[in-house]
């Protein structure tokens, strides 16, 4: 075991987990690349698990940070922050929110508690519609609205959740559906539990599921809850922490994929649009943005020198058309990997939208999840030079694609034959 693989035993938590059969330790990136500890160099298609959005060291971004650490870094929000203000103006804009309050948090898990702590108190009520196979985050409050038995370590909750079907298109009982049948039986069920339940507060879903591993429905599903929730008053939260700011390539937002519905009550976001600094947000309609009837603080959340990293992170983006390229690229990719997936029978499904693409493993010949082949897939990608992450709900079988959304023709060409290699030697 290396020196700093038994420290990091020795002091972290058992339950943190690590890739690898012998742990990576990544020293420096540049763009869609990474080196570790050893000199070895690595195309990066998963970013830190989605949040190196734009590209690693990024020189607006790493100017940005320099100068706002050179001048402040924090005041606290007791003080007026112009480059707080700046940033929450523009996700407000892009928001298609109207009349939208942004409040930032240092994480997605913040900021999904914040969403919980609004809409119960706007509501009264305790109760919340989750989805099946959802991650919202690490909290006690976000544990409890979590439908992921992997990332569940307690039962305990100050909620009283109950889950919804939809989110995952091909499992569960409704599968064999077709998308309009599917979409049918799942507000049904929505219907049916309304009518055993206290009135929830609001239903939150992650537009395309990221930790169960890039699930989602068919279009539209959302735009479907979202009629029975308005006869309820129910509000409706989208978890944006992995789908924001283009990632999906079609859309800004994942929920735009539910568009006729407009926007949700309330939208989260974190991971990518601070490239890596902690940022993490809440945008919320005026009214329930300001239901709380005391004082509200987090003592990190938008200092300056995040928010400065952000400003260049989201000004970058929108002005290299970042969510085009993931679109384009994503595209090249998607059809690359299914056409390989076609000639392999351990595949069984490749899905997924712009640049968040998930390649779900099974034991060949049956519907088996299967786990390991996963991280034999993981372990090879990386003896090849290509770093991917992997996910699921009933188990981590499978492999989740998620580079920088600079990802170029070339390295989307180079990533792909990695990973045929590494499927190939797996199967
Ligand atoms: C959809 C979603 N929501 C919330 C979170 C929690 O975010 P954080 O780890 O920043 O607390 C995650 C993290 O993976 C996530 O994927």
């Amino acid at each position: 075991m290396n020196d700093l693989y038994s420290r990091h035993r020795g002091v972290l938590p058992d339950w943190l987990a690590l890739y690898y059969d012998e742990p990576l330790e990544i020293t420096h990136g540049e763009g869609r690349h990474v080196w570790d500890s050893a000199g070895n160099k690595y195309l990066d298609f998963f970013g830190g698990i989605l949040t190196t959005m734009t590209a690693h060291a990024l020189p607006e971004v790493t100017k940005a940070v320099s100068e706002q650490a050179g001048r402040i870094i924090h005041s606290s929000t007791l003080y007026l922050n112009r480059p707080m203000v700046d940033m929450a103006e523009r996700v407000a804009q892009l928001s298609g929110i109207p009349d939208a309050r942004v409040f930032f948090t240092t994480s997605g898990t913040e900021a999904n508690d914040t969403a919980l702590l609004l809409a119960t108190a706007y509501r009264r009520s305790n109760t919340v519609l989750a989805m099946r196979n959802s991650y919202h985050g690490r909290s006690f409050s976000t544990v409890g609205i979590t439908g992921n038995r992997g990332w569940s370590p307690t039962s305990l909750s100050p909620l009283q959740t109950l889950y919804v079907h939809g989110g995952v298109r091909t499992r569960g009982p409704f599968a064999a559906l077709d998308d309009e049948a599917f979409i049918d039986a799942c507000v049904e069920d929505l219907k049916d539990i309304l009518g055993h339940t206290r009135p929830p507060a609001a239903l939150i879903a992650e537009p395309i599921q990221g930790v169960g591993g890039f699930t989602s429905p068919p279009d539209g599903l959302y735009a479907a809850f979202r009629d029975v929730l308005n006869a309820y008053g129910i509000l409706w939260i989208a978890d944006e922490v992995q789908t924001g700011w283009g990632r999906t390539g079609e859309h800004f937002w994942g929920w735009q994929a539910h568009a006729q519905s407009g926007p949700p009550d309330i939208v989260t976001f974190a991971k990518g649009i601070g490239n890596g600094m902690s940022i993490g947000g809440v945008i919320a309609r005026a009214d329930i943005m300001n239901c709380l009837d005391a004082n509200s603080i987090s003592t990190f959340g938008g200092t300056q020198i995040t928010m400065a990293a952000g400003l260049a992170n989201l000004t970058y983006l929108v002005e290299h058309d970042l969510q085009g390229n993931a679109r384009r690229v994503g595209g090249l990719l998607i059809e690359r990997l299914r056409s390989v997936a076609a000639q392999l029978p351990g595949v069984r499904e490749v899905r997924g939208r712009g640049l968040m693409i998930g390649i779900e493993l099974v034991r060949p010949g049956t519907d088996e999840a299967d786990p390991q082949a996963a991280a034999a897939v993981l372990e090879a990608a990386r003896e090849g030079g290509l770093l991917i992450g992997k996910g699921g709900g009933h188990s981590t079988s499978a492999l989740r694609i998620a580079p920088p959304l600079s990802l170029t023709v070339a390295e989307a060409e180079e990533g792909a034959a990695i990973l045929e290699r590494a499927l190939r030697s797996t199967y």
